[in-house]
């Protein structure tokens, strides 16, 4: 790595809290005295009805374990009620719709009052601590009420993203077993109408366990209506008292599950708890954001991933922050919308995607010009891999060379933050996601699980528990198991690739397993593919990424006709069409290539390492094809290539 190529930290931050020194100290002390570290953490950044009778517990190599057993707590209340002496009055939400002119703050007291309000609504509609709720919704202040309201009465929400199709979404409240959905009539989004609410009534046909609909009225358009099932959100809560007993909840009880995509075209069910979850949100909030008294911070994340609920709606507001949410996209009406928030908002901290962060500067640098952007501070992004490139335009041309970019690496299983820079402490180097979070242990292991010792490259792997780790695959803790802790017996396995350069800083390479990320969404290549074959037309197909100057990564599809069908640009169509109604738009293959036959091995399975290199006309070097059953499929598959055409 070239000394151009590293940005100390700025003078503004040198005089930071934490320096280079500090964290290197506090990080030593953090791995060598964790339970001293995470209580001494647990009593000042939370506050607890009942103290805890042991920090941790447990057998990390059989992924059970638990974290300030016998504490008592309540998410909402740290969330609300313990800021209402000093905040009161101080903004908590800060909204702005899909047009400027639709804008809401909710102050502490007013959040307080309509997460009160709704908790008990949904007492009053039979929701009982330990149920499942899901929560479909676009991103609208009701949506961070509904999260909250659930914590308040130990009920356990299920975020499904709102651009899900009703076929996600049913798979979703089947396999949690939800017995009420919160919803919206409709989303707006760029101008485009989400039929929300018909997605539900769609879904709900096969989910007879569900016996109550709560619906926002937001858009105001007509909409199907079933009696005795469904209740208007606002008539509902209109008459519920603002104050609501919190539950006392213990340590370990279950906060939420949230699906994610895995290698199997079964979504899974990650679920996490209540106090470690909270703990790390709010201490890395804390430390990552550097945020201070009174900044407005804005992540522009869906509340539908865990970076929505982790560092939009949890983490910020365990903080006492103002947080920002926006309901509409980035380059609506035009790419200057984005900086224009920022500067009517007085935006101080703002976290994105690296996608969004390449789309915006694939628009050129006058709508960003247009803008004064002296507020910010601080610039963070998440999700994937950034290129040097977009990260360079991120620093310079949108924080003006002014604010350090923190690149946070993490996942929905672990809840929180674990390789990022700290704000004064780390200089940068781009497209690094630099050092461990205090407490955190990386290790690179070979493909054989010994430890690659300095500097290296290979999987990704943690060594020991953190308070927020994953605790379950809802309904599935054996295929936790073996997705995470026995594929590298004593390690949390990440699915991800990193080096470590001699400075230990690590560089996340991406996934090594059969997960996508397209636009930083985490999309399983068997869910793509399950999708295709529903048609009566495709007999197969293997789904492998293609790098994409946006997305990151973007979807290419090797599809096998049936014998009987015809491939044309029709059937192309259709089968996008199908990914898009069958999962949701993310889905939608960027190229199709049809083919006779795929790479098999002998005993059947699709050799992806082969087509993922014909996909990205990477083919001078196909490694080991001794295993294929029958080779000549390569050359057909090769002549017929994006490449070859
Ligand atoms: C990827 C999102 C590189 C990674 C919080 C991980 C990243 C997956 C970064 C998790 C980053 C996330 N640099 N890659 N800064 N952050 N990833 O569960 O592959 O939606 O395993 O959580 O995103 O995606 P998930």
């Amino acid at each position: 790595m070239s000394e151009k190529n590293i940005y100390p930290v700025p003078d503004h931050f040198q005089q930071a809290w934490m320096t280079d020194e500090k964290y290197q100290s506090l990080y030593r002390y953090s791995l060598e005295k964790p339970e001293e570290f995470w209580s001494c953490k647990a009593e000042h950044y939370i506050n607890w009805f009942r103290p805890w009778n042991s920090v941790y517990e447990g057998d990390f190599s059989k992924g059970e374990v638990s974290w300030f057993r016998g504490g008592q707590l309540n998410v909402s209340v740290n969330c609300i009620d313990r800021h209402l002496e000093k905040r009161a009055d101080q903004t908590a939400i800060l909204w702005e719709g899909d047009t400027q002119d639709e804008q809401k703050s909710y102050t502490y007291q007013q959040l307080h009052d309509e997460v009160c309000k709704l908790a008990n609504a949904l007492k009053q509609l039979g929701v009982n601590r330990g149920d499942r709720v899901c929560i479909y919704m676009p991103m609208i202040p009701e949506a961070a009420f509904a999260m909250l309201a659930c914590a308040r009465i130990g009920a356990v929400h299920a975020v499904v993203f709102g651009g899900f199709s009703p076929n996600s979404l049913q798979d979703r409240i089947l396999d949690c077993d939800c017995q009420m959905v919160i919803t919206a009539d409709e989303g707006i989004r760029g101008g485009r109408v989400i039929p929300l609410k018909a997605n539900v009534d769609e879904a709900l046909q096969c989910c007879p366990d569900v016996h109550s609909v709560l619906v926002v009225k937001y858009s105001g358009s007509d909409i199907n209506w079933v009696e005795g099932r469904d209740h208007w959100y606002q008539s509902l809560t209109a008459t519920q008292p603002a104050d609501c007993e919190p539950e006392i909840m213990d340590a370990e009880d279950p906060l939420f599950i949230l699906y994610t995509s895995g290698s199997t075209g079964k979504p899974k069910g990650v679920q996490h708890t209540t106090a470690g979850y909270i703990l790390y949100t709010t201490v890395t909030f804390h430390y990552v954001f550097d945020y201070r008294e009174g900044e407005v911070y804005w992540c522009a994340a869906d509340v539908g991933w865990i970076t929505g609920h982790s560092y939009m709606v949890y983490g910020p507001l365990s903080n006492g922050a103002t947080t920002l949410m926006y309901a509409g996209l980035p380059f609506w009406p035009d790419a200057s919308r984005i900086w224009d928030i920022v500067d009517r908002h007085q935006v101080n901290i703002a976290y994105t995607a690296p996608t969004a962060i390449r789309a915006l500067m694939a628009k050129g640098n006058a709508y960003v010009d247009k803008s004064s952007r002296s507020s910010l501070r601080l610039l963070g992004t998440v999700g994937e891999p950034i290129n040097p490139e977009a990260w360079q335009w991120y620093y310079k041309v949108v924080g003006n060379s002014r604010c350090p970019v923190v690149d946070t690496w993490w996942q929905t299983e672990t809840g929180g933050i674990m390789i990022t820079p700290l704000p004064g402490a780390n200089a940068l180097k781009p497209g690094s996601a630099t050092r461990p979070f205090l407490g955190i242990r990386p290790d690179l292991l070979d493909d054989d699980g010994n430890k690659i010792v300095g500097p290296g490259e290979g999987n990704l792997v943690i060594s020991g528990s953190w308070p927020s780790q994953i605790r379950t695959l809802y309904g599935d803790h054996q295929r936790m198991l073996d997705t995470y802790f026995n594929r590298f017996p004593g390690y949390y396995c990440t699915g991800d690739g990193a080096r470590r350069d001699e400075d230990g800083y690590y560089w996340i390479t991406g996934r090594v397993d059969d997960v996508l990320s397209v636009s930083g969404h985490r999309l399983g290549t068997a869910e793509v593919e399950n999708a295709l074959v529903l048609h009566q037309a495709v007999a197969e197909a293997a789904v492998v990424s293609i790098p994409d100057p946006v997305k990151g990564e973007a979807i290419y599809a090797f599809v096998t006709p049936m014998d009987d069908a015809e491939p044309s640009t029709e059937l192309e169509s259709e089968l996008i069409k199908l990914t898009a109604s069958e999962i949701g738009p993310i889905a939608k293959p960027k190229r199709i290539q049809w083919t006779k036959a795929l790479p098999k091995t002998r005993s059947g399975k699709i050799m992806r390492r082969i087509l993922r290199k014909i996909a990205r006309g990477d083919t001078d070097n196909l490694g080991d094809t001794t295993t294929l059953a029958d080779p000549s499929v390569i050359n057909h598959l090769i002549e017929h290539s994006a490449y070859c055409q």
